[in-house]
């Protein structure tokens, strides 16, 4: 199959693929996703297999509008998920609730009575859903396990072959995927942390809990997507924390054969000398957000066997961006000798 690279003025293009059944990539504002109808199984379906993704790990459904939720969605949490949906719809908020009974496939929400819904804060997506005239789920559009992809270019080189198309509106803004949130837990609880922090949540809805902290390989969790391997490039990756430690990091790591990578702030890389392959996380926890995926990536393209990436203190927004490379790192950090 050839995957064609659409811009936002063949929306109908993108629509009609969809009414066909195929899958198509579309843009978010957090990363992009695997665009397929979320009332048709059968398509639902493909999306798993073109991904690799196991098919316990439920889909996030993507809307237009509020009003596209209700069609899906049970009213029972309605009061609080209309004060979400005033604050930061479109945007990168999830809210799971429970759904009205038959309304959607098992293949969508991984055979839970519940389901995740999302309106990104993107034009040219909203006009696709629109024009569509249904929901759509949308996985991120990497292979399972791999970074997610911030740019068309990333979900080509991923799914090439395996889509009808790939709508493309440039890099996205922040780079990692959205903030969960489950109504249908006795309080609020965030299932996987994003750009809307646990304080924001908190000032809507009163308590929130937090539950993406200590979710293991053993362990059932909420979200179970959580649980899979994640946002792995093949080289290995040593989160630095201290700034300072860059150079003993280093020497530690730094191979004679072959250069080793370095994803830090401008302040760092700045620094620098010698035969490294660097990356810009830009100047801070946000800016390092949106570059962290595309970093990686571009790393990995040039075959590093260690990543060096840099670390921020994990709260506010650093807290998304911290489980994101502490995934991807596999929780390895940099200890300076004496500490190990
Ligand atoms: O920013 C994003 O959310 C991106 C863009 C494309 O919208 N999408 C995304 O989808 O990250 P995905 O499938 O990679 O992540 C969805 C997460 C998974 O961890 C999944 O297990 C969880 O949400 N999830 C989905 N439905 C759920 C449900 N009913 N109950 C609990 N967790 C659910
Ligand atoms: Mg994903």
């Amino acid at each position: 199959m050839e995957t064609l690279i659409l811009k936002d003025d063949q929306i109908q293009r993108a629509a009609d693929f969809l009414a066909d059944g195929q899958l198509v990539a579309f843009p978010t504002e957090t990363v992009y996703g695997l665009g397929a109808d979320a009332t048709r199984s059968e398509v639902v379906k493909n999306v798993y297999a073109a991904k690799g993704r196991p098919s316990d790990n439920p889909l996030i459904v993507h809307v237009d509008s509020p009003e596209m939720v209700w069609q899906y969605a049970d009213n029972c949490y309605k009061e609080q998920a209309s004060k979400l949906m005033d604050q930061f719809w479109p945007g990168p908020l999830t809210i799971i609730m429970p759904i009205q009974a038959g309304t959607l496939s098992k293949q969508v929400t991984g055979g839970l009575s519940t389901a995740a819904f999302r309106m990104p804060n993107n034009q040219a997506t909203l006009d696709l859903i629109k024009t569509f005239g249904k929901p759509i789920v949308g996985p991120s559009a990497n292979t399972s396990g791999k970074p997610s992809p911030t740019e068309a270019k990333h979900v080509y080189h991923d799914l090439k072959g395996k889509i009808a198309a790939i709508l493309d509106d440039g890099p996205t803004v922040i780079g990692v995927e959205s903030t969960v949130i489950d109504l249908s837990a006795d309080t609020p609880t965030i299932l996987r942390p994003g750009m809307i922090t646990e304080e924001e949540l908190t000032d809507v809805l009163g308590d929130v809990a937090s539950d993406h902290h200590k979710v293991s390989q053993e362990e059932i969790p909420k979200a179970p997507g959580m649980k899979y391997k994640h946002y792995a490039p093949n080289a290995q990756v040593i989160i630095v924390d201290d700034p300072n430690d860059f150079a003993e990091a280093i020497k530690e790591y730094a191979q004679a054969s072959e250069p080793i990578g370095i994803l830090a702030t401008d302040l760092i890389l700045n620094e620098l000398s010698g035969n490294y392959k660097t990356y810009s996380l830009g100047e801070d926890v946000i800016s390092a957000s949106k570059h962290l995926f595309a970093g990686l990536r571009a790393l990995d393209d040039q075959n590093v066997p260690y990543i060096l990436a840099q670390g921020f203190p994990e709260s506010g927004h650093g807290v998304a961006y911290g489980n994101r490379l502490n995934k991807s790192a596999g929780q390895q950090h940099f200890k300076k000798q004496g500490e190990k």
